[in-house]
């Protein structure tokens, strides 16, 4: 497990900042009637043009550069000719490489109204992140970050998708260690300053159950029920952590 030095962590955190501002861009696009390919290509042109990398593409052969998910896909969905319509939810997820470094956020939009059972489970996804990165600080394990996520969503009636994790990042997208969603704390790695993770719960309003699309990628809910997902990428500091992913 990695430790990385502070002008690694400077040169993240200009590729999280680019992927911030990708997010903030992409925003004023979503409305009903968009296609996902539209905001694939809005993503893509805005990294360029801020001379970054969007690492997606063709990551073991992925067609898009960045992940697009409406309501019950959980991750990995392909940009495409769908249409957003009123009342959706979308889930976009990119990696952002610079100067050799990567970066990793994901954040749920609403598509024009959306139902009060909907707008809970965003809210108390984003919500169960933030009690994730509450509990980081050297010293502390993986697991204490995973069973504050999983206690908060099963406090708020949400189930916790078991298959996806987040990870460690770096100069590679996917670096050890993982970071479940789930499980007991005081267990797994000892985080030290200086580690960069990508927290990431996927909770679901349904059952927890996931299924793999035949285009082999995208991972949907079994039961069909709405999926919510944000990430971060953060370094644990000295006495807690920093979003490297933010303004
Ligand atoms: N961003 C995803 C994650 O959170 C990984 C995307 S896989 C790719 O780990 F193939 F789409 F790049
Ligand atoms: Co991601
Ligand atoms: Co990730």
């Amino acid at each position: 497990m990695d430790i990385k030095s502070e002008r690694e962590i400077h040169l993240m955190k200009e590729a999280g900042h680019i992927n911030y501002l990708a997010h903030k861009e992409v925003e004023k696009y979503i409305r009903p009637g968009v296609k996902t390919k539209e905001l694939d290509k809005k993503i893509h042109d805005f990294i360029i043009s801020h001379g970054a990398t969007p690492s997606c593409l063709g990551y073991e052969g992925f067609p898009g550069s960045a992940c697009i998910c409406v309501n019950d896909e959980v991750v990995h969905g392909i940009p495409g000719n769908r249409k957003l319509k009123n009342g959706d939810i979308v889930k976009i997820d990119f990696t952002v490489r610079k100067n050799g470094y990567e970066s990793d956020m994901t954040r749920t939009y609403f598509v024009g109204e959306v139902s009060t059972e909907v707008k809970q489970l965003v809210e108390d996804t984003e919500k169960a992140l933030y009690e994730g990165l509450s509990v980081i600080k050297p010293g502390k394990r993986i697991g204490d970050i995973s069973h504050a996520i999983e206690e908060y969503a099963h406090q708020h009636g949400l189930s916790v998708v078991e298959e996806l994790v987040g990870h460690g990042i770096g100069t590679h997208m996917h670096e050890d260690p993982e970071v479940p969603n789930y499980g007991p704390a005081g267990k797994g790695p000892i985080l030290k300053k200086g580690m960069t993770l990508a927290i990431e719960p996927m909770l679901n309003l349904g059952k927890k159950d996931v299924v793999l699309l035949d285009n082999d990628w995208t991972v949907v809910t079994e039961d069909k029920s709405p999926s919510c997902h944000f990430e971060h990428t953060i370094v644990v500091t000295e006495d807690g952590y920093e979003i490297l992913t933010g303004e």
